[in-house]
């Protein structure tokens, strides 16, 4: 393999760059919290559904312990390659969440973390969930709430808007977009699963600074293609302005992020 290798979405090394960046700034600290909701116990076979670079995964494993195990699926073989290199005594399986690899009732757990929203047919994906998990086993899903919820990111995005249209509100809100819990209760519904507990929590998000925040969540959206530098410097003026009180006194950005983890059992 070498490290620029492109498959599926992203890159070798884009996929160690969300390792060493996007991890410990967004979705790391999530983790424990989904684990620790689906009650993953000691000799549990617990599934890790678009595992990314294995984050969950880990905190499964710490728990199911020797007698336990854990397998992480996730379509991009870049992130499981990072994923393979930091637990190679895990398993790690390309996937697509809407089909997956395993025979019904496989697992004692199913956890898909962050990852939702990217799926085409998220109801196909959580009957996935639902088949391969026992009859008496948990799926446990983390989503994010609304924009609403969001008091770092919505005025974030409402300079974007201000400045680049109405349209960015879509492009930079993929994150929120399940955030809705009675139409995501309807999904899980659907998909044959009900809803046992939902947690709502907020988390943080750390960057170094309101620019490095700007400039990773715009790069990492279409409407970096479609705003010229002038535009771009005014989003950054007024996000600067609007996000300056979560500034750290060590000098770092601290952003809050709501967030949903919903546990559910099949019908
Ligand atoms: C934001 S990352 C979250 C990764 C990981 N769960 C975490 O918390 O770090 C979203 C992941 O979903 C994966 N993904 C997107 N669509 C998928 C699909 N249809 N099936 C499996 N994985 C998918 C991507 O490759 C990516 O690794």
């Amino acid at each position: 393999m070498d490290g620029t290798t492109e498959t599926f979405q992203i890159t070798f090394a884009q996929a160690e760059l969300y390792e060493a960046t996007f991890v410990p700034a967004i979705f790391g600290e999530w983790a424990p919290h989904l684990v620790d909701a689906a009650g993953v116990s000691a000799g549990a076979r617990v599934l890790d559904v678009a595992c990314g670079t294995g984050v969950v995964a880990r905190a499964a494993a710490d728990r199911v312990g020797p007698a336990g195990a854990v397998t992480g699926v996730d379509l991009s073989k870049a992130m499981l390659a990072v994923a393979r290199r930091t637990r190679p005594d895990l398993a790690w399986r390309q996937a697509d969440a809407a089909n997956l690899p395993f025979p019904d009732g496989s697992f004692d757990v199913v956890l898909c973390q962050s990852a939702l929203m990217f799926f085409p047919d998220p109801v196909k994906a959580l009957g996935e969930m639902g088949r391969v998990t026992t009859a008496r086993g948990t799926v446990a899903v983390q989503v994010y709430s609304s924009l609403d919820a969001q008091s770092g990111y919505r005025p974030f995005i409402q300079a974007a808007a201000r400045h680049a249209g109405p349209d960015a509100v879509n492009l930079l809100g993929t994150y929120w977009i399940h955030g809705d819990l009675d139409a995501l209760r309807r999904l899980l519904d659907r998909a044959g699963l009900h809803v046992a507990d939902v947690r709502t929590r907020t988390g943080t998000v750390r960057f170094d600074s309101v620019d490095e925040l700007v400039g990773i969540e715009i790069g990492a959206t279409p409407l970096a293609d479609r705003i010229n530098d002038e535009v771009y410097g005014r989003i950054l003026a007024d996000s600067r302005e609007a996000l300056a009180r979560f500034r750290t006194a060590s000098g770092g950005l601290a952003v809050p992020i709501e967030g949903h983890i919903v546990t559910a059992h099949r019908k």
